[in-house]
Parts: structure tokens; sequence; C-alpha cells
């Protein structure tokens, strides 16, 4: 328990992440916070309309605190169909191999419109709202505070958590390059934030007074003891989660995770747009040098494609987000990976209170 625990009404220092996508489910969501953690809902590419419900959904399943979290950033503009014929003939033929109809210009809008989302955060008031990519404006998150949600946002760097601290959130997610999935790297080139999870979470815990989450490569009690240890009040895991019964993680992403036996992932934007790290699969590896559209353009067009390789079980021609300590991963139900959790971080505060240096 730590003091932020106490200031997000949790018993243990563990909040599953948010992941947008599916994967965050209403079931996932309510077994994390019943076992005493933060569930939280990925709601990024979710409409405004249907945020409600998803709460209303967790709301009818336990009445612990739960988290939800959008992305905040700047999206591409209108892009002419003939400027997007060259992306759209690189994918092309993975339409023909899983006899899709191939993709057609996207036209505006790319994605839910941010704005109408956080008004839709305001009238769900949800116990946690985090945003991601990005910040959310001072006076929305003075709003939101003053409805009783705390509020957090993730940094990469010490510029992106001071501007996080001045903006007014109640607490700041440091998330190391390790990290499975999209970063949120918001001020700088995300190629030149590349800290890992040990630097950045200590760097930000010297540069802000308000409480650290630390994120990126952990998934086990001895990652979250070890970020206990350089100062953050909680950890924040994703790929620790996707595998469990209750995540909507297709059976593919699930079963890529759980064979992983070393770190194969890598960084690439011909997903979404936007840099994010998942397992190499043959997709990453022959798209590499092809051209793609700009987030979230590039994530709207290759939505059909990845809906079908999940439905078909191919794993090569989907998104398998995963962070770099992805061989840990396990199978079973959310609590009994809460449970686990806290045993191991337990062991391991204990093995190190033995140690005489
Ligand atoms: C499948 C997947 C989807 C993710 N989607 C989001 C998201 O929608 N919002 C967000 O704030 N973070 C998202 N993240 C990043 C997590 O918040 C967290 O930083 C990351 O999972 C930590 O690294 P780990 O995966 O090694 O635990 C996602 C991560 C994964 C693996």
């Amino acid at each position: 328990m730590t003091p932020l625990c106490k200031q997000l009404g949790i018993e243990v220092p563990i909040i599953q992440a948010p992941m947008a996508g599916g994967i965050t489910t209403p079931e996932l969501v309510a077994a994390v916070s019943e076992a005493g953690g933060l569930g939280s809902f990925g709601l990024a590419y979710t409409q405004p309309e249907a945020m409600q419900r998803t709460a209303e959904a967790v709301r009818s399943r336990t009445r612990k605190p739960f988290g939800v979290n959008i992305f905040v950033c700047e999206n591409a503009g209108a892009i002419e169909p003939s400027e997007q014929r060259g992306a759209l003939d690189a994918l092309a033929p993975y339409f023909d191999a899983l006899g899709l109809k191939r993709p057609e210009a996207a036209k505006p809008p790319y994605a839910p419109d941010q704005n109408a989302q956080l008004e839709a955060i305001e009238t769900m008031r949800p116990p946690v709202f985090t945003f991601h990519l990005g910040h959310a404006p001072a006076d929305r998150i003075r709003g939101l505070r003053e409805k009783g949600v705390k509020v957090g946002g993730s940094a990469t760097c010490v510029a992106e958590a001071r501007h996080l601290e001045s903006l007014g959130v109640d607490f700041i997610i440091a998330q190391g390059a390790e990290a499975g999935g999209h970063r949120g790297t918001y001020l700088r080139d995300p190629y030149e934030a590349m800290t890992g999870t040990l630097a950045i979470t200590r760097l930000v815990v010297r540069a802000v007074k308000v409480p650290v989450v630390a994120a990126g490569g952990i998934m086990d009690g001895a990652g979250i003891a070890a970020v206990l240890a350089l100062g953050a009040q909680a950890a924040q895991l994703g790929t620790a989660f996707v595998p469990c019964t209750e995540s909507g993680a297709s059976a593919a992403h699930k079963a890529a995770l759980i064979a992983a036996e070393d770190d194969t992932t890598l960084i690439t934007e011909k997903f979404s747009g936007k840099p994010a790290r998942g397992i190499v699969n043959r997709y990453m590896r022959e798209m590499a040098d092809a051209p793609h559209l700009p987030f979230p353009v590039q994530n709207s067009v290759t939505q059909p494609l990845r809906a079908a390789a999940a439905k078909a079980g191919n794993a090569d021609l989907l998104s398998l987000w995963a962070g770099q300590a992805v061989p840990l991963a396990r199978s079973s139900s959310a609590a009994e990976l809460v449970a686990a959790l806290c045993e191991e971080t337990r062991e391991a505060l204990a093995r190190l209170g033995q140690l005489r240096v």
C-alpha cells in the first residue's frame, strides 16, 4: 500500500494498463479491480456514445474503483486519396491473402472525436482517468478533478513529466522504452525518447512532486518490487494482462505471447502510423520499408486486415503488441494473476530486506 494506492482507493500497487482495441473487456477490468488493483479501460477507439455503456458494464460488476483512458493527441488532417495510393498499394497483397476487398482511401474522420470523448468522460465521472500520446488541456483536467476524478497522464521523458505536473495531474505514468504497444511520447521525436523503465522511473520520481507509476517490461512481482524501490508508487502492467482469460485479445495474440521465449519485439509504425512495440511477424518484417499513412489513418486502414487476421488465427498479419519482458507472460485468470503478483512482490521485498550492504 502506497500513498497513491490510498488516493486511488486501491489495495495493491498494481494497475492493469488500459489497452485500446478490445483487449480491456468489462470482465477483465472488473476482475482486476475486485482483486484489489486498478482495472482500466482503453477507450481510445471507442465512440463517445459507447463509452458510457462500457463504464456501466464495469459498475454492474464491481463497486471498486476503475480507470478509463483515451488518446489525447493531434490527429492527421484530411489526406487526398491520391496521396494515400502508395500506402494502400503496399497493403493490398495482405488484404488479398485474407480474401478481403482491397483497402480504399480512408475518409475523415479517421478516429473518434477527442473533445466529444472528453465530454463523455466528464459525464461518466470514472474514479480514474488517464490520457496517452499527448496531454489533456489544463481546464479539462481541473474540471474532472473538481468532479472527484483522479487524473493521470503518460510521460516518456522528464520534460513531458514536468509539463504534465504543470497541467495539474494527480499522478504521472513514467513509461519506459520496454513498454508494449504505443508509447506516450509527445514533446520529442519518439525514437529519441527511448529511455528504459529503470532510468525514466528514477528520473521522473526525482523531477516531479506528484506520485509516479512505472510502466514498461514489468511482468512479475520482482519487477514491481524493483520499481517500488525506484520510488514509483505503483506499477502499470499491459502485456502481463493480455493473455488473461477475461482479456478480449485474439487467441492468436495470446498464444504468441505465451509462446515467446526471448524478446523478439521491435517497434513498428506500419499498423497504426505511430511507433508501437510488438512481436516481430511477417507483416512487420515485410512492411519495414513500405510507405505508410500517419496516425490514425494507417490504423483505420489496417483495421479490417487486423480483424480478419485475428478471426483466422493468422499471427503473421496481426499486431502482436507486447513489451520486452514478454517471455514472462503466463496464462491465468486476472484474479489469479493479481494474487500471484502480490505474493511475488512480498517475496521480492522480503528477500531484499534480508540483504546486508
Ligand atoms: C496491447 C497493448 C495496448 C495498449 N494500449 C494502450 C492504450 O490504449 N492506452 C495507454 O495509455 N497505454 C496503452 N498501452 C501501453 C500500456 O499503458 C503500458 O505502458 C505498457 O503496456 C507497459 O509495458 P508492458 O506491456 O511491458 O507491461 C498498451 C499496451 C499494450 C501491450
